[in-house]
């Protein structure tokens, strides 16, 4: 099983989504959409090794955690508009649900819950999984030995606060893909080729 976590750091965690405003109003939500396409889709078909986690945590109930299994995922395709629809079901039913400490399910493969990075972080850690952390200065991917059950986490346009680059050391080896800055989806996309390759 192949996971990721990428932290959103404005992104909205209402279902008030403009399907016109991702970048903006939205809070970058466009980047989220983009990570869950390149981690989950092929071309006509679905990494169903692959879950896809985005903590959001922009106003105005941070933080929302949305889960996408591609084992599970139904009707949903690859490009941006598509995805923020289903993430806009999965904001509302998050919102009508009492126990929001669980994950519940919104549509096929697509389940939201209240926690926040470190905490799911530390479940990770509790399920026996290996973390590694994307970062342009970490150490370079050649040099690492990539175990099983990895999770890769990545940050968005503003990437980790100095409090969750503390938080992770020793809990995930800092990965670098590239001397040069990156976006967080093209770091997936490189990521599943190295594993594909293997
Ligand atoms: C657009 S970058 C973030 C830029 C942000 N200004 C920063 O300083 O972190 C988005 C994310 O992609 C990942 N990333 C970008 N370049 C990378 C690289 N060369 N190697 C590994 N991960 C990288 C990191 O997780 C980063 O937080």
């Amino acid at each position: 099983m192949r996971e990721f976590i990428f932290k959103a750091n404005k992104a909205i965690t209402s279902p008030n989504i403009n399907l016109k405003d991702l970048p903006g109003s939205c809070g970058r939500l466009d980047l989220v959409c983009r990570c869950v396409s390149d981690s989950l889709f092929l071309s006509h078909d679905i990494r169903r090794d692959t879950v896809f986690y985005s903590v959001l945590c922009g106003p105005p109930n941070p933080p929302v955690c949305i889960k996408f299994v591609g084992s599970e995922l139904r009707k949903v395709s690859p490009d941006e508009r598509n995805i923020a629809i289903f993430i806009k079901k999965a904001l509302k039913k998050f919102l009508e649900t009492e126990d929001k400490d669980s994950w519940i399910e919104s549509t096929p493969g697509i389940y939201v819950r209240k926690i926040g990075f470190k905490d799911l972080i530390i479940e990770k850690m509790e399920e026996g999984k290996n973390l590694y952390y994307l970062h342009k200065n970490g150490e370079s991917i050649e040099k690492v030995k990539i175990k099983d059950n990895p999770v890769f986490i990545l940050g968005d346009h503003i990437g980790l606060s100095e409090e969750d680059e503390k938080f992770l050391e020793g809990k995930a080896i800092k990965v670098s893909l590239s001397p040069l800055e990156l976006h967080a989806n093209h770091c997936i996309v490189i990521i599943h080729n190295i594993l594909d390759k293997l």
